[in-house]
């Protein structure tokens, strides 16, 4: 007989079925991007205010989709449980992976940062190919949403490394949704409207490639910056609710500028300041070492990781460890 605590919490299915929610109030929420139940379990009050949705009921609203889905940030012991229930992607790499405590894991932003030719492209499209792998294989079994903002995206890259990893061609580009984003406001749009697409289609892994291209290019000079970093922020956060929602791994790709140092005469910097270098958890920088394909990879900040560095290489493959000597 089955009397586990969890299956008396009621489950809801759709948005309707929770109490409080009418078709008018349905419509309003979607409209802000709450279509399923784990985007409405991550909201705040605040967001479901502008669905004209008061505190209160806001709130009861909130914690009924939090119980369908068994979740909740009060309690400690809850958190503990869902760092639990996090999960690591292999990026093709053991050294890399290594590096990571594992492999990218889920519920937390990892940013891959560097130069131009520095491998973030690659290794996003990697991971698109790799989340489709069974877990005993370092995937998640589940697909990938790739938000491209520069047009990088190569479908015959994919097929590489598909057969490279004896997967289906065909099968595998089936699994990767590609969502191009042609301004800031149309990236963040595509996010904030991807709750959907992420669960009919299993997504376990959400790219954005680049992250910072276009705020960098629209927002130029002192006066706006405020206002760059505050959506970056918001664009950050929303994507954080995504990933712990979905338990998905969340990969975000990131330009660097070189600026003028006291001490070194110049230093190469990632772009978006405080606001990107606090969200991202895990933060990786990637450098060419000399000509050829190997790339250098720093861990530059974690939240548990010692620093250190590995060596990789891009190859017809794709991301592969650089055999070693003897
Ligand atoms: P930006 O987006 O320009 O900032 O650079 P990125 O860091 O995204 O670079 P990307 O991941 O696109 O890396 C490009 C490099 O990967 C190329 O210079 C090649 O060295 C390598 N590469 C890309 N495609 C292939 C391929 O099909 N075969 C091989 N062997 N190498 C490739
Ligand atoms: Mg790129």
């Amino acid at each position: 007989m089955k009397t586990s605590k969890d299956e008396e919490k009621p489950k809801y299915l759709t948005i309707e079925s929770i109490p409080g929610i009418g078709p008018v109030t349905a419509r309003k929420l979607r409209e802000l991007g709450f279509n399923t139940i784990e985007s409405l379990a991550m909201a705040t009050v605040r967001e479901l205010e502008q669905a004209g949705i008061k505190d209160k009921r806001a709130f009861e609203i909130i914690n009924a989709a939090r119980s369908s889905i068994s979740l909740s940030f009060v309690r400690a012991d809850e958190l503990l449980k869902m760092r639990r229930n996090i999960l690591r992607l292999t990026t093709g790499s053991r050294k890399l992976d290594e590096l990571l405590g594992g492999g990218i894991e889920t519920q937390t932003i990892t940013e891959f940062y560097g130069e131009y030719g520095s491998g973030k492209s690659q290794i996003a499209h990697q991971l698109c190919v790799n989340v489709q792998l069974p877990p005993e294989r370092g995937g998640l079994g589940g697909g990938a949403l790739y938000i491209d903002t520069e047009n990088t995206f190569r479908a015959e890259r994919i097929v590489q490394m598909a057969k490279h990893l004896e997967l289906d061609p065909e099968e595998v580009l089936k699994n990767i949704i590609l969502a191009e984003a042609y301004t800031s406001d149309h990236q963040m749009f595509l996010l904030e409207n991807s709750d959907k697409i992420i669960k009919e289609n299993n997504i376990r892994l959400i790219v954005i490639d680049s992250l910072t291209a276009h705020f960098r290019s629209e927002y130029l000079g002192r006066e706006s910056l405020a206002a760059r970093q505050q959506k970056l922020n918001k664009h950050m956060h929303k994507l954080i609710k995504l990933a712990r929602a979905f338990n998905a791994a969340a990969v975000v790709t990131n330009q660097v500028m070189s600026s003028p140092d006291v001490f070194f005469g110049e230093s190469i910097r990632p772009i978006g300041g405080h606001i990107v270098a606090h969200t991202s958890h895990t933060r990786i920088f990637l450098r060419k070492a000399r000509k050829g394909p190997v790339r250098v990879a720093r861990l530059v900040s974690s939240p548990y990781l010692p620093e250190g560095e590995q060596l990789f290489k891009i190859t017809e493959n794709g991301i592969e460890d650089v055999e070693e000597e003897g």
